[in-house]
């Protein structure tokens, strides 16, 4: 009999918010929608080029999963736009509607994850089989020689855990005063990027038994350019002011200093030369593809884009703040953000860029 089956790698689960309530993560992510949308032009490109039909499934049914799905609807854009991929591949090389494969879609997130609100909505049409896979990517999530195609998109930026370094007060990582990574010290932002590859190499180290030889990884992450510095990123230069709001809430006496000491954010912006370092040195997959996307500015006015970004960075932070400070300060914490990012620069100086990798799992 087989042993028993475990995760050898524990993450902290940070659930979005579930739900379909003012700051849910269903309400609150037409930003990562766009993301998707955008680069199905690419994916199906990428698979017409890619995907070898001959590993497919001989029993024709062809394995998805989106790793880090959330509660939807995003989700449903990216599988949906896979299997048009994958169909459209078929088609052009002459197989009749009788022999085209079926799909079983597993979608994976944390066991703490809303499942409920995701399968109450998924898409009546849907044209594939599905079924939930909780656990932590950072582990194994299913038998070997099992997946032919794993997505993921704007999940992998979430660490496993907040560096141990950054909240050791005699490291030099330790980092005091900030909430991220992003305008700390050298140490401190090393700390960040050795625990993001570290973490990849775990995804990739899982999914490697996972994906059948020639089978493939479509891998998207919010990140930066090789030259642009941390600094300029839109989502760190919003995350610094959110600790700059925490840290006028200790000055207040409504919480305290050392709270906001001990509170840092387990995320990290890639550069490509990161994604791609870490990549080869894990070494059981080809980079097919591996772009740097800017994303379309929004026409939206100031107020608008502040509310948005506030509201989205709260279905997504909520979690980890209301463990750490307490529900009370909520409101007023984002009331604040909401304020300081109308009057801040981020919308001027803030650079968006997306990730996409394509993996190849190389012949053994
Ligand atoms: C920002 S959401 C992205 C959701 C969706 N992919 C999209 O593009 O809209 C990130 C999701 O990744 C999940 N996540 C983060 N770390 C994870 C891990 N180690 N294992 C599984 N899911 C994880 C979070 O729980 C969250 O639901």
């Amino acid at each position: 009999m087989a042993g028993a089956v475990q995760s050898v790698n524990f993450s902290k689960a940070l659930p979005m918010n579930g739900g379909h309530g003012l700051y849910s993560y269903s309400k609150n992510s037409t930003y990562q929608k766009k993301v998707i949308v955008a680069v199905k032009e690419l994916i199906t490109e990428a698979i017409a080029e890619k995907l070898d039909i001959c590993v497919l499934s001989s029993s024709n049914t062809i394995c998805v999963s989106d790793m880090g799905c959330s509660v939807g609807p995003n989700t449903f854009v990216a599988v949906q736009n896979i299997v048009e991929a994958v169909l459209n591949k078929y088609q052009s090389q002459g197989h009749d509607h009788s022999r085209l494969p079926e799909f079983q879609v597993f979608l994976n997130d944390h066991a703490l994850n809303d499942f409920n609100t995701l399968f109450k909505s998924l898409p009546p049409n849907r044209n594939y089989y599905v079924a939930g896979m909780p656990g932590s990517f950072h582990g194994r999530l299913f038998p070997n020689d099992f997946l032919h195609i794993v997505h993921t998109s704007y999940a992998l930026q979430w660490l496993s855990q907040v560096p141990k370094e950054v909240e050791n007060v005699s490291s030099p990582a330790w980092n005091k005063g900030r909430i991220y990574y992003s305008s700390a010290g050298d140490q401190t932002v090393k700390a960040y990027a050795d625990q993001f590859a570290e973490d990849l190499d775990c995804f990739l180290h899982a999914r490697a038994q996972e994906v059948v030889c020639g089978g493939l990884i479509i891998l998207m992450v919010p990140g930066r350019t090789d030259t642009s510095p941390h600094t300029r990123v839109f989502s760190n230069i919003s995350y610094d002011i959110l600790g700059s709001c925490l840290m006028d809430m200790a000055k207040m006496g409504i919480i305290s200093e050392e709270k906001v000491d001990s509170f840092n954010i387990p995320i990290y912006f890639s550069s490509p030369q990161e994604l791609e370092a870490t990549v080869e040195r894990n070494g059981y997959f080809n980079l097919e593809r591996l772009e740097c996307l800017p994303l379309e500015k929004s026409q939206d006015t100031i107020p608008q884009k502040a509310r948005a970004v506030s509201y989205h960075i709260r279905a997504g932070l909520e979690f980890l703040l209301k463990e750490h400070f307490g529900h009370e300060i909520l409101d007023e914490l984002f009331d604040s953000f909401n304020e300081k990012l109308e009057k801040s620069e981020v919308f001027q100086l803030g650079l968006t860029y997306s990730l996409l990798a394509l993996l190849k799992r190389k012949e053994t």
